[in-house]
């Protein structure tokens, strides 16, 4: 019988529809790293979200591992190189996730445009802020998104839905052959000096590593907003907190870090941030389809 350890936290009814194929199921995504150890020379399967680092010397332990499972998009997380070096599968499930993470970043904007947590902060200290509280309409505002992938495009749709002008980076895709949403396509030059929010959206690779550093933040306007809800790396965090702390940006939303599951004290400290961890995939939707999505998947490999 195929054995399949859960590593993360990840919806309860994969591992039932699992096991209702025969697949054998450890669930350890709260167990000691001992227990991990001890269960990975006889998995045949993992699952991961991106909590567990998926190391050479993990897949070395695994000596029967055939295939990794990814509840979600990106695969930073997992050494392909050495998976693929054994011939071990890596399955992910693209689109599982992208109105989740979609919505997290509107929260975010709206978080910001009407000083949301400010006012929530003020009124639990028994303070009327009210003379304090004025914010602004997204309508009409600009939003630039880096990266027009499923995240991306689903961002820019329920974006327009709220007038939002929107100016798109990326060299792979042409937002000009979609007929919905609107979205211009820009140089990132451009969309950093025009938009008052920009939002990040592309995988970590050597390529997008540190791709927001200090020269393209300093592009952004004094009254814009970072949002980064893509993978920690994409934005350089030091190079943020100084802008920050300049006064040079506004604010910046922010889901993901390099240092996860620690967040850097001058960025969860600073008040013109808004820090959250890594939660653009907890939705219960999100996390239920991501859970069938890769459930049919390894049911699929494992069983040929
Ligand atoms: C994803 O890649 O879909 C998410 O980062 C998964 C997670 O929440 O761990």
């Amino acid at each position: 019988m195929a054995r399949v350890l859960i590593l993360d936290s990840v919806d309860r009814s994969l591992a039932a529809e699992l096991e209702s194929h025969g697949i054998s199921v450890s669930d350890l995504a709260k167990a000691e790293p001992a227990a991990v150890e001890a269960a990975l020379p006889e998995a045949e399967g993992i699952v991961v979200r991106s909590r567990t680092q998926v190391t050479a010397a993990m897949i070395g332990q695994a000596r029967r591992l055939r295939v990794i499972g990814r509840a979600g998009a990106g695969t930073d997380n997992i050494d392909k190189d050495a998976a693929h070096a054994r011939g071990i599968e890596v399955l992910t499930v693209p689109g599982g996730n992208d109105r989740a993470v979609a919505e997290l970043v509107l929260t975010f904007l709206f978080a910001f445009s009407r000083q949301l947590v400010p006012a929530v902060d003020a009124s639990r200290r028994g303070e009327w802020a009210k003379s304090k509280l004025g914010g602004f309409e997204l309508g009409g505002e600009t939003l630039g998104i880096i990266g027009l992938g499923k995240i991306g495009k689903t961002l820019a749709e329920l974006a327009q839905g709220l007038d939002l002008e929107i100016l798109g980076f990326d060299p792979f895709v042409d937002p000009s052959e979609w007929t919905t949403p609107k979205v211009a396509k820009c140089a990132l030059p451009d969309l950093l000096e025009r938009s008052r929010f920009v939002s990040v959206h592309v995988p970590l690779a050597p390529a997008t590593r540190g791709l927001l550093g200090a020269e393209e933040l300093a592009r952004m306007r004094p009254e814009a907003y970072l949002i980064q809800c893509a993978r920690g790396g994409v934005v350089d965090e030091d190079a943020l907190a100084d802008a920050l702390e300049g006064g040079r940006l506004a604010g910046a939303g922010l889901d993901v870090f390099s240092t996860e599951p620690k967040i850097p004290p001058r960025l969860a400290q600073n008040p013109r941030v808004l820090a959250t961890p890594h939660i653009g995939a907890s939705t219960e939707q999100a996390q239920t389809k991501i859970a069938r999505l890769l459930a049919g998947s390894l049911v699929r490999f494992l069983q040929g």
